[in-house]
């Protein structure tokens, strides 16, 4: 009895927090959503993880008004427009290809995923991307990390000889033309890429001139940051380059051009012993550096000029360091900012850490 009521609360609950379920593809899950004035919007969001799709060559059907679809864990192997084609997919918001076996792309197996601004191609075997395979795509959100990619061409993201040359023809036999857009011809929407657990070991060109404010590098084999690493990523306000084992340097003006970057992850490099105050030349913005489980132990006094508006550095095993006002001179500096301030960290002996 007991059970009965409970699994009927939470079928009621089920029916209101979740959308309701309709009819499809047998193993997968088909949840519709409403919102706006009366309901009168409504997507559909399609779940066929884990169905083993394996080496099909032909779409999983799905509902027409499909914005979302999951395809993760499917040991799929490669990718072509067959197989991401037919109704729905045209209008798809969002896909999730990550957890399979994929190793290849076909240049064109995203060209009919017209609307497509959220793609996760994590935790697969791709060694690389065709040119013109994000073409044309308006594209905010990509995750590539957990791949075999050694770098990214700029062509991934523009058609092939530009000048709006179809790259396929749809089903009623019109032409499918790549739209190329911003000067950089790169990928203009792009806001955030994930790029973590590859084989980079440098800073794709491709992503120069985009306007990415996110950008994720972790554990990849880079040695070396130089002079201008991230030119052309002005746009950036976060810049996560977490865990890389291989790296030695950061040379003064490594991160120069950078004017909005707010938080700054350079922790579990423990290759990485000294950092010149120049390198944080620039970083007017910077609110937020992590260089915990680095080599790094202690940091000069002096970066507080380069970092105007640094709020918390993270060192060493669990060191945080705050910015505070000089004791003392408080109220004497008052009205006199940054003159007096020094980072203040929570170790028992601040000896430790020379600041
Ligand atoms: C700094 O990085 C470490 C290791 O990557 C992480 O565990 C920690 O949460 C980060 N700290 C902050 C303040 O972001």
């Amino acid at each position: 009895m007991v059970t009965l009521l409970w699994m009927g609360v939470s079928l009621l609950l089920l029916a209101q927090v979740g959308g309701a379920l309709r009819n499809c593809h047998p193993g997968c899950r088909c949840e519709v959503e409403s919102f706006g004035l009366f309901d009168s919007f409504s997507l559909t969001r399609v779940d066929c993880s884990g169905l083993g799709l394996g080496e099909a060559a032909r779409p999983v059907p799905i509902p027409l008004d499909t914005a979302h679809l999951d395809l993760s864990s499917n040991a799929i192997r490669s990718l072509s427009a067959a197989l991401l084609s037919g109704p729905g997919y045209t209008t798809l918001v969002s896909l999730d290809l990550s957890y399979n076996l994929i190793g290849a792309a076909d240049a064109d197996a995203f060209s009919r995923l017209r609307y497509l601004e959220t793609l996760d191609l994590s935790n697969n075997a791709l060694e690389s991307l065709r040119d013109g395979c994000f073409a044309g795509l308006p594209l905010t959100e990509v995750d590539l990390s957990g791949n075999r990619l050694a770098e990214l061409r700029l062509a991934v993201f523009s058609a092939k000889g530009q000048g709006g040359r179809p790259l396929s023809v749809d089903a009623s036999g019109n032409q499918l033309t790549a739209v190329t857009r911003g000067a950089g011809g790169g990928a203009p929407e792009l806001q955030s890429l994930t790029l973590a657990g590859n084989r980079l070991s440098a800073v794709p060109d491709a992503l120069r001139g985009t306007g990415l404010r996110y950008l994720n590098l972790d554990a990849n084999p880079v040695a070396e940051f130089g002079e201008g690493a991230f030119a052309g990523l002005g746009e950036l306000t976060h810049l996560s380059l977490a865990g890389l084992e291989e790296l030695r340097a950061v040379r003064p003006g490594a991160f120069r051009g950078l004017p909005n970057l707010q938080v700054l992850d350079l922790s579990g490099a423990p290759r990485l012993t000294e950092l010149d105050p120049e390198v944080f030349g620039g970083l007017g913005a910077l609110q937020e550096l992590n260089l915990s489980r680095s080599g790094v132990a202690s940091l000069p006094e002096s970066i507080l000029s380069h970092l105007p508006s640094l709020r918390s550095v993270t060192l060493g095993a669990d060191v945080h360091c705050w910015k505070t006002q000089r004791q003392g001179q408080f109220h004497r500096q008052l009205g006199q900012a940054k003159s007096d301030q020094v980072l203040t960290c929570n170790v028992a002996a601040p000896a430790a850490v020379v600041l």
